[in-house]
């Protein structure tokens, strides 16, 4: 079977960690290599956990910093919370032995793009900032993109960030008007399916101890199992697989089921910016642009994520 050549756009990030090692275990996908993006961290910890991560899987991809703030706007540091001070839980990192690559984020989609027409899949699970850079600066390569998978936004859910707007989209809007215009085929698994795919305590405790990563994913998870459910005990918490399971359907599209919207990016509204606003009115004119995960079949994919991650039990 022919492998899906894939970027990711990641803002490494505890969740992004999970879908980096889920992308390096897959048989089915082909890891051409990871752009980094300001978002769970600064752009120095973001970049610096998605090396560490890569030594620690089992294959070795290169790595691309990309932007370290949104397009227009100033950056608000929001993922904290949920990611810790360093990206990763603070987890204490050691110092990765590869280094970043000298070619720009953006450079290497472009040349990667070029170089194997209507072939890449881009899977962005960050900010939209580095994809929108590309499509603004080269839009010939629009044509050539077979697909992006994005993680982000909120289509018949609330928001995780405002009461209507979810993070990846609210901390870089213009961006993601940029990409959900472009007219690029585009899937969008936002917190409808992803928070349909819960880790738990049970799960995470069951992670062999055998796989390379175990200390560094038990301490981050537990990092973000807590921030997720505050007051609740170890044990009985759960928190979204939002960015495995973006990877999971670029490389299984029957995971979901998608429907076709015209979706556009709020910009402007004082309580709304950042909202995905679909269009879901039956007899409306305008075009839809956007395939959007509107079901998951959240078993199969989390079964496949235990087995490859090598962790014993399920959710
Ligand atoms: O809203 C969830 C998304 O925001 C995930 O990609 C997470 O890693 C953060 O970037
Ligand atoms: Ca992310």
């Amino acid at each position: 079977m022919k492998s899906i050549p894939v970027i990711l756009d990641m803002d490494t990030g505890i969740d992004d960690a999970l879908a980096i090692l889920y992308a390096l275990t897959s048989d089915k996908l082909r890891v051409l290599g990871i752009t980094t993006c300001f978002g769970n961290g600064n752009i120095v910890n973001t970049t610096r956990n998605t090396l560490a991560i890569v030594e620690l899987s089992p294959k070795t991809v290169p790595v691309y910093q990309g932007a370290s703030h949104p397009l227009v706007s100033a950056w608000e540091p929001t993922a904290e919370a949920f990611h810790g001070p360093n990206g990763l839980g603070g987890t204490r990192i050691f110092r990765p032995l590869q280094q970043v690559e000298r070619l720009s984020a953006v450079d290497f989609m472009r040349r990667s793009i070029e170089d194997n027409p209507r072939e890449i899949v881009l899977v962005a699970t960050a900010r939209l900032t580095n994809i929108a850079g590309l499509l603004l600066a080269h839009s010939e390569v629009i044509s050539l993109i077979k697909r992006i998978v994005i993680m982000g936004g909120a289509a018949f859910v609330p928001g995780n960030v405002t009461p209507v707007a979810e993070a990846n989209i609210w901390g870089d809007p213009e961006a993601a008007w940029v990409v959900f215009q472009s007219g690029a085929p585009i899937t969008m698994v936002g917190l409808d399916v992803t928070t349909k795919v819960p880790i738990s305590d049970s799960m995470l405790a069951s992670l062999s101890p055998h796989v390379p990563y175990h200390d560094v994913i038990q301490e981050a998870v537990n990092f973000y199992l807590a921030a997720y459910n505050p007051g609740v005990q170890p044990g009985k918490r759960t928190a979204p697989l939002h960015d495995p399971l973006a990877v999971g359907i670029a490389e299984d599209a029957q995971l979901c089921v998608t429907r076709p919207y015209p979706v556009d990016i709020e910009l402007r509204g004082q309580l709304t910016r950042g909202m995905t606003v679909l269009d879901g009115r039956k007899r409306t004119t305008a075009a839809s642009n956007i395939d959007v995960a509107v079901k998951v079949d959240g078993e199969r994919f989390l079964r496949q994520f235990a087995q490859r991650l090598q962790f014993e039990i399920l959710s």
